[in-house]
């Protein structure tokens, strides 16, 4: 990376339903960190949103909603740029021009679309498809240097990687597009369903009991908790002998993440105890980590001239930073501008 740049931080979470634990100890807790070293912007991407359909009330509900759930998480929207894609027009312009630089077999190897399309990918929309070059759209408008995800979006940003370094050979303008580095949870990238530890708990999955949502009550936590998919085993006391047991070991690793202790000394503490008595510490945890969380959204949920005036003042200051790139872009590129 051209070590003169500026360190920039941008993310981005899609509005398609609640926010949940996945969202935020795999992403949104590391953009809260973020603020206190480096100047951050996060985006509702509600572009990203309708590459598959939305209901136009429900969408916009929850974009407000996405945002009391930044707010409430702790993004201090004085310090950071919050505000929702759509309202900075610099993403699409932008996102027109990389579908030019991008390359089809690049996309055709992206394993997203290929699990959301599913079985009929005919059927999916093309914007579902280049889907990822929107993506790096939204990072190198900015010129963002640095991108706190969940692991599932590593594909997606060595594409971003792949288009800022072609962006720059092609027009001969090294360093222009920064290559933004991916920050990655080292000790939880990936939280999983806890229905089947083997698939990440995401918005989709149809039933509730596969993810703790961050407006969940105590009992809905606890009742989930105890829900939750184990085996008949004990704890084990070697990190080893999770290997074939990915329920056990995913609500193991959140137990660790949330009370910042080693998956060793988890285990040194759990070894030989059945899984009930586990889940009673792990729901204590999680109710004192999220229940906060989601009183507080719900209640910036019931003022959304409130939050639509943070979106608003955040999409104004995105805005003079994205024309100004974009305008750059065009010259490079042998559009004319005009003033
Ligand atoms: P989205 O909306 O699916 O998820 C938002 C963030 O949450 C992370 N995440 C998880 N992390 C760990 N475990 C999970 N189970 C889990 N589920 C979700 C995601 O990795 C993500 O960081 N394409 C992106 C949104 C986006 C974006 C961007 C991100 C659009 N433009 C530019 C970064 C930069 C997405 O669909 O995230």
């Amino acid at each position: 990376m051209n070590k003169n740049a500026k360190s920039v931080v941008f993310s981005g979470v899609q509005p398609t339903g609640n926010l949940h634990l996945g969202n935020y100890l795999g992403a949104i807790k590391n953009f809260v960190e973020l603020q206190k070293k480096m100047e951050c912007i996060y985006c509702v991407v509600d572009l990203h949103a309708i590459t598959t359909f939305q209901d136009p009330k429900e969408l916009k509900k929850n974009i407000l909603d996405t945002t009391a759930g930044f707010i409430a998480c702790g993004i201090d929207f004085k310090k950071s740029i919050i505000f929702n894609q759509s309202s900075v027009s610099g993403h699409a312009e932008l996102a027109w021009i990389f579908n030019c630089v991008s390359r089809v077999g690049w996309m055709s190897r992206m394993t997203q679309f290929k699990e959301k399309a599913g079985k009929n990918k005919e059927n999916a929309s093309v914007g579902l498809y280049v889907y990822p070059n929107l993506m790096a759209a939204d990072i190198l408008l900015y010129k963002a240097t640095h991108v706190p995800v969940g692991d599932d979006q590593k594909q997606h940003l060595e594409l971003a990687r792949d288009i800022a370094q072609k962006f720059n050979n092609d027009f001969k303008v090294k360093d222009f597009f920064p290559i933004p580095e991916p920050l990655i949870q080292k000790k939880l990238s990936r939280v999983m369903s806890l229905r089947d530890g083997t698939k990440k708990m995401s918005k989709s999955e149809e039933s509730d009991y596969a993810r703790i949502d961050l407006q969940d009550g105590e009992d809905e936590i606890v009742k989930k908790i105890k829900k939750a998919k184990t085996d008949s085993s004990p704890i084990p006391s070697k990190i080893d002998d999770l290997k074939n047991r990915p329920e056990a070991l995913n609500l193991l690793n959140i137990y660790s993440f949330i009370t910042d202790t080693t998956m060793e000394k988890t285990l040194d503490k759990m070894a030989g105890k059945d899984f009930s008595k586990f889940k009673n510490e792990l729901s204590d945890v999680l109710v004192a980590t999220v229940c906060p969380i989601g009183k507080k959204i719900k209640e910036l949920k019931k003022d959304s001239k409130y939050l639509l005036q943070i979106l608003q003042e955040g999409a104004n200051k995105a805005d003079l930073i994205a024309q100004k790139n974009v305008k750059m872009v065009k010259e490079i590129v042998g559009f004319i501008t005009h003033q």
